[in-house]
């Protein structure tokens, strides 16, 4: 899939630009009754703090500035509440509906009752497998999962023979099937040559915590503590992981990957528990969907089709679904300064506490 994806590195200044031209610069002037509504449903508040603290306020701000009327949902984790807040959207009117689908099953659903109602769907973050969204808009997936592997290997050195644990996101979500395939292309050719060892690679259900503290526990008893390092998909996980490592007097030495660069995760990079997270930059990625939205929803299907410069292959649905990709960035210590001046976190949040002594050797305003 990777040769047939085309990664477009948009900036939210680009994206911006283009908005307020199809908007004529009058975004903020079309009288409210005249704006066309349009939904979105966001899938959780637990599996990643991303969700609540960053895509919904920066999808509300970046949709209000194309001139759209957003009502932004979160299904809390619930298929259920995933697919009466679809029904609700569409019973309002909403011209376009875009979803974070929680499994591809319900996700698909959900397409087939928009679209059977005239609503059009975008995916968001996650493609639902055997969907009809019209447009799909995330990072490169497959590269988050190869710069989580690169970050482990860099953190590890040359430790030959070291025993590694894989702790993965849902299997109901095809991001963390991508993950895994980027991180294997890494990881595979070292667990082949005996390089590395692979002690268990374990999906977790829903991508939930509790549950990645209780599996990963199991493991590290059932190995008598003898593992190297641990992939953790994301920072969540990761977070998990690092609790049990200390109370096994391991945190620190045993490195553990993550992702979404979150305030927890990167204050875990700086005490140095956590040896890496995946930074993808969130602002953008709403910019981009509010973008398609929009056009979509103004009826102008020519620069929606504009802006997805690529297409994803949806083997269930024997179809290429015109995408937009964004480039992930590896964050270790050395560059966390980046995420600070994106303003994806505030120093003040980053370096609190005990942490300034720390921020200040990264470089930061501790
Ligand atoms: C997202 C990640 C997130 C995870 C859990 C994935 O689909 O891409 O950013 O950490 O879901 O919510």
């Amino acid at each position: 899939m990777r040769n047939r994806t085309r990664a477009l590195l948009a900036t939210s200044w680009t994206l911006l630009l283009f908005v307020s031209g199809c908007e004529g610069g009058g975004g903020a002037e079309t009288p409210p009754a005249n704006r066309p509504k349009v939904g979105v449903i966001l899938p959780d508040r637990t599996t990643s703090a991303r969700w609540e603290t960053l895509d919904h306020p920066l999808l509300a701000s970046a949709l209000a500035a194309t001139g759209v009327d957003a009502d932004i949902r979160n299904a809390d984790g619930d298929v259920q509440k995933f697919s009466q807040d679809a029904d609700d959207l569409i019973r309002k009117g909403v011209k376009v509906l875009m979803v974070v689908s929680l499994d591809s099953q319900s996700g698909a659903e959900v397409e087939r009752k928009a679209r059977a109602a005239g609503v059009a769907t975008v995916d968001y973050d996650r493609l639902t497998l055997g969907g009809s969204a019209s447009y799909y808009v995330s990072f490169d997936n497959v590269g988050v999962g190869q710069l989580q592997a690169q970050g482990l290997v860099d953190c590890l050195g040359q430790k030959r023979g070291a025993r590694i644990v894989e702790i993965e996101g849902a299997p109901t979500d095809n991001n963390a099937t991508l993950f895994h395939q980027g991180q294997e292309q890494v990881l595979k050719p070292k667990y082949d040559s005996g390089e590395y060892t692979l002690v268990r690679s374990q999906p977790i259900d829903n991508w939930d915590a509790e549950q990645a503290g209780g599996v990963f526990e199991q493991i590290l008893d059932a190995n008598r503590d003898r593992v190297d390092g641990v992939v953790a998909a994301n920072d969540g996980l990761a977070d998990a992981v690092i609790s049990v490592l200390r109370q096994h007097g391991l945190a620190g030495k045993v490195p553990v990957t993550g992702q979404d660069a979150t305030l927890a995760g990167l204050r875990s990079v700086l005490r140095g528990d956590q040896c890496m997270s995946v930074y993808k930059p969130v602002r953008d990625e709403a910019a981009a969907a509010a973008g398609l939205v929009s056009a979509l929803a103004k009826g102008d299907k020519g620069s929606a089709d504009t802006l997805a410069t690529g297409v994803v292959r949806d083997e269930a649905g024997h179809r290429d679904v015109p995408a937009l990709l964004i480039k992930p960035t590896m964050i270790t210590k050395a560059n966390i300064k980046k995420v600070v001046s994106d303003n994806a976190v505030s120093a003040a949040d980053l370096c609190a506490g005990d942490l300034a002594p720390l921020c200040r050797a990264a470089d930061l305003p501790g």
